[in-house]
């Protein structure tokens, strides 16, 4: 193993000294391995590749096969940085045992070396019971996009005085559960600066402020390659998108105009050229 990989200790090492922790989603080996090259800590193998993948309103129909496929390609892409996968929707839900085999089948096909869930309180005996046979637990509190319809949308969460107080104790619940940090999505940031303060793991904001003990994007809205809905949040340090449009439209003028192949085709016993 590579002795510089980042693994799940270092998040609780990351978090006494200060530093903060930088992640983003990867969805397969291509981009894993740039992201990796970039020194991004970790890579979280998102079931938001059920939007930007796959094209779909929600993440609920994403399955567990296709969370091990994906989690596969970015295994191989990652050196350094730790890989998560995701755990979709009644992957974890129904049963403890249940769960068991499924994050196992995120580790052993996949390659992962930890996965998130979301969820407080009631998956807490879940929680409990990966950590306890070995394997890592990322939570996810705040806007939990796999209850976007008990929600009503994907709304910030946590803006009321009840909420923070149930946010406070399902982030207290997730750390006595030995999960190693807890994604805050969507809430305040006066918010996340208290769970923050509070509880001792790592906390991984999206859309939570500057004072979380890192940051989480969506890799395709940071790169501004996914440009139907950009959340307010979200800084873009490209514009892809456009990038990709721009030279699609030339590659196809450039063949329709025979502008493309460039060179004569090459003599018979020649090496092909990409
Ligand atoms: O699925 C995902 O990409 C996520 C992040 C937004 C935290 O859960």
């Amino acid at each position: 193993m590579d002795p510089n990989r980042v693994r799940v200790p270092d998040f609780r090492e990351k978090k006494r000294r200060g530093d903060k922790i930088a992640m983003l989603t990867a969805y397969d080996a291509t981009m894993a391995r740039l992201l990796d090259a970039a020194g991004v800590d970790a890579l979280l193998v998102g079931d938001s590749l059920g939007t930007v993948i796959m094209g779909q309103e929600t993440t609920l129909s994403v399955t567990l096969d296709v969370m091990v496929h994906h989690t596969r390609a970015v295994s191989r892409g990652a050196r350094r940085a730790l890989v998560v996968a995701d755990m979709p929707f009644l992957t974890f839900q129904v049963s403890v045992p249940d769960a068991v085999r499924n994050a196992g089948r995120l580790l052993q096909e996949g390659g992962a070396a930890a996965v998130k869930l979301e969820g407080g309180r009631p998956i807490v005996d879940v929680v409990k019971r990966l950590v306890d046979i070995g394997v890592p637990v990322m939570g996810h509190l705040g806007l939990r996009p796999q209850s976007v319809h008990q929600a009503g949308g994907y709304r910030k969460q946590a803006t009321d005085p009840s909420a923070v107080d149930a946010l406070l104790a399902d982030a207290a619940s997730l750390e006595d559960a030995g999960a190693f940090s807890i994604v805050l999505e969507s809430i305040p940031a006066d918010v996340a600066r208290q769970v923050t303060s509070t509880v001792t793991v790592p906390t991984i904001g999206i859309g939570a402020g500057p004072d979380c003990d890192g940051q989480i994007l969506v890799s395709y809205d940071m790169l501004g390659l996914f440009d139907e809905f950009v959340p307010p949040f979200v800084k873009q340090y490209a514009r892809l998108a456009e990038t990709v449009l721009a030279a699609a439209e030339d590659y196809a003028a450039d063949v329709r105009e025979g502008r493309f192949p460039l060179s004569p085709t090459p003599p018979v016993g020649a090496k092909p050229q990409r």
